[in-house]
């Protein structure tokens, strides 16, 4: 199984895509969950993953909390979209299972060190706070990174929060400068992706048939989101963003994309947080980044329901 640390900010899809990797073990070892403020403030996401373990009956995980605010910026959350508490749909308790003692980014670092290169991957699904933190901080780990597989970014898709900008990148995109010039191999889940994983109504239906608190609570919690997405997009469900991260893991082939350059907007307050992704190849910049630009949407959700049923 792919050794994997989840840096997650949940979020309804986050948790999702969590219970994803837990339910198959066989393709993934999640070695812990590193909580970052995005969708909501720290707290409540270092919470909400340790909600989603219990769920999962994996209070075995280790959940640890990691950046309360973006490297230089100011904390912009989504509540918007994913409710006050960023996991609103299901009735779940809090937590019992405490988080663990220490730093999410010396969490990170020490187990990059601990384990042979090349063996861990990195799977962020929030603001890259946190990741780019810890390649700061430890600038020795960079290299031992096996690869990066994140939700972020848009392209032809543009922006969910600004016109130009996706949310995880827009919120740290100092952060995400740095990881995306790091020069650790990447693979990208941009907006144009996950606005094809489409939770429609039989979708969501199907959740809820498999009858369990699992499969129940993600038919809620894809309910909620989906209120939101209806209205803005018009389209027909929400598009379920994170998942297409912990689903690559297990089944590549679902998706597809280019090996491009792609740059982050930094500068203008017009375009702060933008993907520069050179699709056409115009630019001699170098590649790096497999940005992905199409999943197969059906296969995806069969396998995603698949596991959840194994839960
Ligand atoms: C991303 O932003 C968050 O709201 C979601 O959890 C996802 O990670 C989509 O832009
Ligand atoms: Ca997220």
């Amino acid at each position: 199984a792919r050794k994997i640390i989840i840096d997650t900010d949940p979020g309804q899809d986050d948790a999702v895509a969590i219970l994803l990797a837990l339910a198959s073990p066989e393709e993934i070892e999640v070695l812990g969950i590193t909580a970052v403020a995005g969708n909501v403030p720290l707290a409540l996401t270092a919470k909400n993953a340790r909600i989603v373990c219990e769920l999962a009956g994996r209070t075995d995980v280790p959940v640890y909390a990691g950046c309360d605010a973006p490297l230089k910026r100011k904390l912009v959350t989504a509540e918007h979209v994913h409710g006050k508490t960023g996991l609103d749909g299901p009735d779940l308790p809090d937590p019992s299972m405490p988080l663990a003692t220490g730093h999410a980014v010396d969490f990170i670092i020490d187990t990059l060190r601990a384990h042979d290169p090349g063996t861990v991957t990195l799977c962020p699904l929030g603001p890259l706070t946190n990741i780019a933190t810890a390649f700061q901080k430890a600038p020795d780990i960079v290299e031992k990174v096996r690869e990066i597989v994140l939700m972020g970014g848009a392209y032809f898709q543009v922006g969910n929060i600004t016109p130009a900008a996706e949310f995880n990148i827009y919120v740290d995109p100092e952060a995400a400068e740095i990881v995306f010039k790091s020069g650790v191999s990447i693979v990208v889940m941009p907006l144009d992706v996950t606005h094809k994983a489409l939770v429609t109504k039989p979708r969501n239906d199907a959740f809820r048939a498999l009858g369990t608190r699992v499969g129940i609570a993600v038919a809620e919690m894809t309910d909620f989101f989906e209120r939101f997405d209806r209205e803005k997009y018009g389209s027909e469900g929400a598009p379920l963003h994170d998942p297409c991260v912990t689903a690559y893991l297990i089944r590549p082939e679902l998706f597809s994309g280019r090996h491009i350059n792609v740059e982050i907007e930094t500068l203008s307050e017009l375009t702060l947080g933008m993907t520069v992704a050179d699709w056409w190849r115009v630019t001699d910049r170098a590649p790096n980044a497999l940005f992905m630009g199409d999943v197969d949407a059906d296969g995806f959700f069969a396998l995603l329901t698949e596991r959840l049923a194994r839960l």
